[in-house]
């Protein structure tokens, strides 16, 4: 909708009432099977990718480090060079006016409980002190063909009722999280030039947001700002067996440069604007969290390391007491990892009257 200067409330008001008026004589007209189609048409804005035909990289294929591969890295290969898909949901207005704080969350269509509970906890979309937090859920297509079937009108109707799903016309497989992160920073890049904050998540973790704005307004930060739970000097994972193996024809030095677990981190939008350009041109690398290290590496800032950010440790240890305790999770930025059950009973736990005794200084 454009925006309009109210000058006679009176005439403003009028107005208003006609608008909202015609909005509902035109949803009532349209067919009952789809009320949200005509709408959806209408978001999609001016991204500029509508169609994704992109081919396999055959050129690969008569080189001999390229046949000695995996499958799921020669598929990743071939495709890799494929960086820009056409947007299914979008949501052009999300950015409008001042924002402090952008919460995005990974998601996939079929964890429509995760996001529910966000919606209900961390991820609520308010005001604090005078400043709006908006939140937004990144999706791309389910990878498998009967969810496909079944789950992507329910994404629909749901962003339909909570306008917070940008969807793109990938598949959401785990070497696709990096297509996740650049067609955001792209996105964010496109849309978004007036929020502060950046805070980017998984849909499995505990959030306080009161910590963020203590850390936040606690002391200044550049626009260089990058802090999460940060590991330098990483070794690429050699064992075959692990989730994360990378062979050596992928990456073939020691370390991986310093970068952020990405179940959550903050960073200064001034920051992901840059951090756009720095995706654009880099190769894509299967590791979403590595390449977002690869990206703040070329723009030489080093992400900063917080213990109130916990994706990479608690999990170690599943009967350790840290992991129910209230007190502890009243301290922390984000915790890896809840699941909806537990995020809700922890969130009403932590924002009840808790007598926490000795307040861990972390902040
Ligand atoms: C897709 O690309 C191929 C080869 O580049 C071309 O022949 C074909 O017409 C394209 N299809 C569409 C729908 O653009
Ligand atoms: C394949 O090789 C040709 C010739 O060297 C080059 O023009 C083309 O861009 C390459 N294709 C890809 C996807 O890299
Ligand atoms: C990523 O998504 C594209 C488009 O849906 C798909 O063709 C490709 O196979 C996916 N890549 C991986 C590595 O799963
Ligand atoms: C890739 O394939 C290897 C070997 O088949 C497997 O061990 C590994 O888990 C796969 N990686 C991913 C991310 O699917
Ligand atoms: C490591 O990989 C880079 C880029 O793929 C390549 O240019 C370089 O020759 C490789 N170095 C070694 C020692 O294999
Ligand atoms: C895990 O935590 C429990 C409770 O704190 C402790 O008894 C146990 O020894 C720990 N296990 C390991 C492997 O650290
Ligand atoms: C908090 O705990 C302290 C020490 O046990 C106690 O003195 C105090 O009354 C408690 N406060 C509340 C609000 O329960």
């Amino acid at each position: 909708m454009t925006l309009w200067k109210c000058e006679n409330p009176r005439v403003c008001a009028v107005f208003f009432l006609a608008v909202v008026a015609l909005t509902v004589v035109q949803r009532g007209s349209i067919n009952s099977a789809a009320p949200f189609e005509l709408e959806r048409q209408e978001k999609l804005g001016n991204w500029d990718v509508t169609s994704s035909n992109c081919s396999a990289n055959l050129n690969l294929s008569s080189q001999a480090w390229f046949r000695g591969l995996e499958d799921n890295f020669t598929q990743f290969l071939l495709y890799r060079h494929c960086r820009f898909f056409p947007m299914l949901l979008n949501h052009p207005e999300k950015c409008a006016g001042e924002i402090y704080l952008l919460m995005v969350i990974k998601s996939v269509a079929t964890q429509h409980d995760r996001r529910e509970v966000i919606r209900k906890t961390w991820g609520k979309e308010q005001v604090v002190n005078g400043k709006r937090i908006k939140t937004l859920f990144l999706l791309g297509k389910p990878s498998n063909e009967a969810e496909r079937a079944n789950h992507q009108k329910l994404v629909e109707y749901e962003d339909y009722i909570y306008g917070d799903i940008l969807q793109w016309d990938f598949l959401d497989t785990f070497f696709n999280l990096t297509l996740k992160e650049t067609h955001f920073l792209k996105w964010f890049h496109t849309y978004c030039p007036r929020v502060q904050y950046v805070f980017k998540g998984d849909d499995d973790v505990f959030v306080s947001i009161e910590n963020i704005f203590e850390f936040l307004e606690g002391s200044s930060h550049d626009r260089n700002l990058f802090v999460g739970d940060v590991i330098f000097k990483a070794k690429p994972i050699r064992k075959k067996e692990n989730k994360y193996y990378i062979p050596q024809a992928l990456y073939n030095k020691t370390y991986y440069p310093p970068y952020a677990g990405g179940g959550g981190f903050l960073m200064h939008g001034e920051l992901a604007r840059r951090l756009h350009w720095a995706a654009e041109t880099l190769e894509l690398y299967p590791i979403d969290d590595v390449f977002l290290g690869m990206c703040l590496e070329a723009l030489q800032v080093t992400p900063v390391k917080h213990n109130a950010f916990k994706t990479f440790g608690l999990v170690k240890n599943k009967s350790s007491k840290m992991n129910r305790e209230p007190c502890f999770f009243k301290n922390m930025i984000v915790v890896h990892k809840l699941l909806p059950p537990d995020l809700l009973h922890m969130w009403h736990l932590v924002n009840s009257d808790l007598n926490c005794s000795k307040k861990v200084e972390l902040l």
